[in-house]
């Protein structure tokens, strides 16, 4: 065990853990931040998207460790001052079916419109690539990502 700072949406944690033990379970085990979904657990879903330093990254692959002192934001932390463009993108298209992946899609979406503001079909599918839906909202993935573009900054 050891004591590990992290910044988590803007806010300074101090957890008491196992330095190796996955981002995702941090979040979702000692600091009760559900919003972060397990859905795989070996980096093939996507589900545990969160940014670390702006990266989109799978929580449930990344040491605390590794976290430490990193800007870590997830899908509550977002919007920081009410819905991310993207959210409300998601919103009008009405991309969930049961939500499970959603989360995680949104991050991953969110990281690629800050760097690539307009980006085209293939940018989308590329980025989104890694997660999966099997609820196949893929289709409504792409219009809200286009709907958002140029209004998403981080
Ligand atoms: S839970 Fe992390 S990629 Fe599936
Ligand atoms: S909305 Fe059900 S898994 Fe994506």
């Amino acid at each position: 065990m050891a004591q590990l700072a992290l910044e988590i949406n803007g806010r300074q944690q101090t957890v008491d853990a196992n330095p190796e033990m996955p981002l995702l379970w941090v979040l979702r085990d000692l600091l009760n931040m559900t919003g972060t979904k397990y859905g795989c657990g070996i980096g093939l879903c996507g589900a545990c998207t969160v940014h670390i330093d702006s990266v989109a990254t799978r929580s449930c692959q990344t040491p605390l460790a590794t976290a430490a002192g990193k800007r870590i934001v997830t899908i509550e932390g977002l919007g920081a001052n009410g819905l991310h463009p993207v959210q409300e993108a998601w919103i009008a298209e009405q991309v969930p079916q049961c939500g499970y992946c959603q989360s995680g899609q949104i991050m991953s979406a969110a990281a690629l419109l800050a760097e690539k503001p307009h980006p085209s079909d293939s940018d989308i599918d590329e980025a989104m690539a890694g997660n999966l839906c099997r609820c196949a909202t893929y289709f409504r993935i792409r219009n809200a990502i286009h709907r958002a573009a140029g209004k998403a900054h981080s």
